[in-house]
């Protein structure tokens, strides 16, 4: 690949994915905000969607966890713990492949269900069919790295993925040159990663935005739906806030004070 190729595929595109990532993301939540929602079809038809959905986002959080650890931390940190490079490069090449195969069954569960069932093909918008199948795609290129990652596992062609990806993020110029002579298979597998980038706003994937990650720090409240008829006017009982359902009544407010002249 020459030169002057290696700089714009490494060196600029991944600013403009980025930019399109962000920007379009933030364009997106004001515009159209109807718009923004994973789109479950989960009513159409249960079957395999929760083994393909669970294999599926099980796996891909492993490997989001473990690309941006890997990728983002400085060599340094994993100096200084004493961790060496082919220990961290066949953790990655185990970690990331097993939870790779995961994923790779979840998708093909989630595409056949996409593609088979006529309900579900006739309510999918073609992003929602495409961009599983890019997935698809980028993850066999992920899995297709592990064979040739193992062909030097000292850790030194992860190294230059790592310099790479730091560089980038820390706007180093000219760091497309450290990986000008790595394997095809993962200059592959990173321009489709950045083309998922540009792709994302476009996509139901903006449902990763709002995942609700605050959940898991909240002060406990729980809201109980229940069948039991309420029974009317407790006093007490109407300060407690009621959930509709089936079987719900409105509990009265407290009778207001009655006004001279009142006639109900
Ligand atoms: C811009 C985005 C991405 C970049 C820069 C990237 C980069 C990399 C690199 C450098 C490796 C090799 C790690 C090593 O051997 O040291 C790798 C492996 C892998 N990638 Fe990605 N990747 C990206 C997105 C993705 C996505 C979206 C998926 C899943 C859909 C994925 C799945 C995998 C898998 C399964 C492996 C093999 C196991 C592993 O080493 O973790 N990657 N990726």
């Amino acid at each position: 690949m020459g030169n002057w190729l290696n700089n714009a595929l490494f060196g600029w595109y991944p600013y403009v994915a980025l930019t399109v990532f962000l920007l379009g993301s933030l364009l997106r939540f004001d515009h159209s905000q109807y718009t923004w929602r994973a789109g479950s079809s989960q009513l159409l038809r249960r079957k395999q969607l929760r083994w393909g959905s669970n294999l599926f986002h099980l796996g891909i959080l492993v490997i989001f966890g473990g690309h941006l650890v890997g990728l983002l931390t400085p060599v340094a940190v994993f100096d200084a713990f004493g961790i060496g490079h082919g220990f961290k490069q066949g953790m990655a090449m185990l970690v990331g492949g097993i939870a790779g195969v995961a994923c790779w069954i979840g998708i093909a569960l989630l595409a056949h269900r996409r593609l088979l069932d006529p309900r579900i093909r006739a309510t999918s918008s073609f992003s929602d069919t495409a961009i599983l199948l890019v997935l698809w795609a980028q993850l066999t290129l992920g899995l297709l790295t592990i064979p040739v990652s193992a062909q030097h596992m000292d850790g030194h062609e992860m190294v230059k993925f790592m310099t790479w990806a730091q560089g980038i993020v820390t706007l180093q110029p000219g760091v497309a040159a450290e990986i000008a002579d790595v394997s095809i298979i993962f200059k592959l597998h990173l321009l489709l990663g950045m083309t998922l980038f540009v792709l994302f706003p476009f996509t139901r994937l903006v449902h990763v935005w709002s995942a609700p990650v605050w959940y898991l720090g909240r002060t406990g409240y729980q809201v109980v739906r229940t069948r039991r008829p309420v029974t009317r006017a407790r006093p007490q009982a109407a300060a407690r806030p009621a959930v509709a359902g089936p079987g719900f009544r409105p509990v009265p407010e407290a009778p207001a004070p009655q006004l001279a002249g009142g006639d109900d």
